[in-house]
């Protein structure tokens, strides 16, 4: 294939926003769209879309950018092949007979099956929250899909009734978009999820990469209801109708996988920090699953291809990262929008011992504690906004700093440097903090749309834009800015022990 006129489509399907992107062959964005998400929180701890909106903002962003390509003069016919990434666990429920949702998608941070996380425990032997983790590599929480399918099942008339007629169809964002893009109920619709997105349901057996029939009996769903699980880079179907009808939808990874390949992070020791709405670190960890003994998840990282050998990934997931920023803005008035975080946050010179928990929905990793609660601790006389806009910023700096804790101590092995990416990296100030208070240098690329490029790689891959890894390698390679470590040891070690006693506060809170 000539490279010259090629270029790559990216579906970016986000919390809380919608992307269409496209790169040519070097992996330089030529075109992009982006359209919000709006957000449900029908009672406290409750986050919802509605499927219909996740498809239309996707279907409008693709619309727009093959407008923009027709202005640059670009043939759309010289687009080849389209990748998908998208927010992970986020759970659909709809119908095989007519494709629509039979209830809003029970969005990853959403915290209302803690109760069937609490039962699920209670009635295992062991009484353990790690009673499937050697199965599925995941502990039990609310955060994956088979405790949200289960309160569906459970609690939403029209899902068990299509589930008794065996209409029932259950996906997590890649299915529900690749089914509806590639024809829907017309028939042509192609009913399948990558291995990423599948090892995040706590259905899948992570080292099969099948359907676990254990695991399924576990949740109640009956395997017919799931998706076929395919590799992360191959075709999958070709897109119905719309400007881009017929290109092949042939890349397939969870967000936070696809920013790991879109990172480069193809060697066995690698790790990237991906700070969106929340913020999540994947370590490559070669061939073969490691179950985590810190509160670390097993996931696969990408299988670039049917006969591929899957590489897998320890990830430590902190659920609020970019979403404090948001709740900042939106709840307490204290910045207009997340691009003068710097400006107000860089207004002191430290936190003035304003530590804050944004346990919004629980903590994550390493803590795992669905019952934790936000807290702002420290507060003084002397406090103002802009110590607690530093403060939300230190909140993913000190997680990040846990995680990486368990990480050297899973793997044995110290993390040389952290590659970062996503929207709270444009934050110099973040990122610099990110580097004193966790103690190791902070690598920045220029080109930050890694996520929408991982998907973009896996999908030209496919189809021989590229031929293989090596090829990869040097695609969207762009210019790097490295923070360096200022702190001393002996502050950055009081800092976080203060920060564990702001945490312990979170954790004391019962509602
Ligand atoms: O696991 C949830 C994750 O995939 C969400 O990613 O980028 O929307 O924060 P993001």
């Amino acid at each position: 294939m000539t490279k010259t006129t090629v270029y790559i489509g990216s579906v970016d399907q986000g919390t809380t926003s919608s992307r269409f992107l496209v790169f040519d062959h070097t992996g330089a964005v030529v075109a992009s769209h982006q359209a919000e998400l709006k957000q449900h929180y029908p009672q406290a701890g409750w986050h919802e879309h509605d499927p219909h909106d996740i498809l239309q903002t996707v279907k409008k962003c693709m619309n727009e950018v093959a407008a923009r390509l027709d202005s640059l003069g670009i043939q759309l016919a010289d687009l080849k092949a389209i990748g998908i990434t998208n927010q992970r666990e986020t759970t659909i429920c709809w119908d095989a007979e007519t494709g629509e949702p039979l209830y809003n998608a029970i969005v990853w941070c959403d915290a209302r099956t803690k109760a069937v996380v609490d039962h699920l425990t209670h009635e295992h032997p062991s009484q353990s929250r790690d009673c499937i983790k050697d199965i599925c590599g995941l502990p039990l929480t609310t955060y994956f899909s088979g405790v949200k399918l289960k309160w569906m099942l459970d609690n939403v008339p029209a899902v068990q009734q299509a589930a008794r007629q065996g209409r029932l169809r259950v996906g997590t964002v890649d299915s529900w978009l690749i089914y509806h893009l590639t024809g829907g109920h017309s028939g042509q619709g192609r009913f399948v999820t990558d291995v990423t997105n599948a090892s995040r349901t706590m259905l899948m057996d992570v080292r099969t990469l099948a359907w676990s029939e254990e695991l399924c009996r576990f949740f109640g769903v009956s395997i017919s209801a799931l998706p076929e699980i395919r590799s992360s880079s191959e075709v999958y179907g070709h897109v119905a109708s719309g400007p881009f009808a017929g290109i092949p939808l042939s890349g397939c990874l969870g967000d936070q996988q696809a920013a790991m390949v879109g990172q480069k992070c193809f060697t066995q020791g690698e790790a990237k920090n991906t700070y969106g709405t929340g913020c999540f670190m994947l370590f490559n960890t070669g061939t073969s699953p490691v179950i985590s003994k810190h509160g670390l998840l097993t996931t696969v990282g990408y299988q670039l291809g049917p006969n591929a050998t899957p590489v897998y990934a320890l990830e430590g997931s902190i659920a609020v990262a970019g979403a404090a920023l948001q709740w900042l803005r939106d709840n307490l008035g204290i910045i207009a929008s997340a691009s003068e975080i710097d400006r107000i946050a860089g207004a002191v010179p430290d936190n003035g011992g304003v530590y804050f928990v944004p346990a919004f929905s629980g903590l994550f990793a390493p803590y795992w504690r669905d019952d934790a609660r936000g807290c702002i601790v420290g507060l003084t006389h002397y406090a103002n906004k802009h110590h607690i806009a530093r403060a939300t910023l230190e909140a993913t700096c000190f997680q990040t700093h846990a995680i990486l804790d368990a990480m050297n101590q899973d793997s044995g092995v110290k993390l040389l440097k952290l590659k970062v990416d996503g929207g709270m990296t444009n934050s110099d100030l973040c990122m610099q903090l990110q580097a004193d208070l966790a103690g190791i240098p902070v690598e920045r690329p220029a080109m930050r749309e890694t996520t929408a490029l991982g998907a973009a790689m896996a999908a030209g891959l496919a189809i021989g834009i590229w031929k293989d890894l090596d090829e990869l390698s040097n695609v969207g390679t762009s210019g790097l800015q490295t923070f360096q470590a200022s702190l001393k040891k002996e502050e950055r070690e009081r800092r976080f022990a203060q920060w564990n006693r702001a945490v312990q506060r979170s954790l004391d809170w019962i509602e």
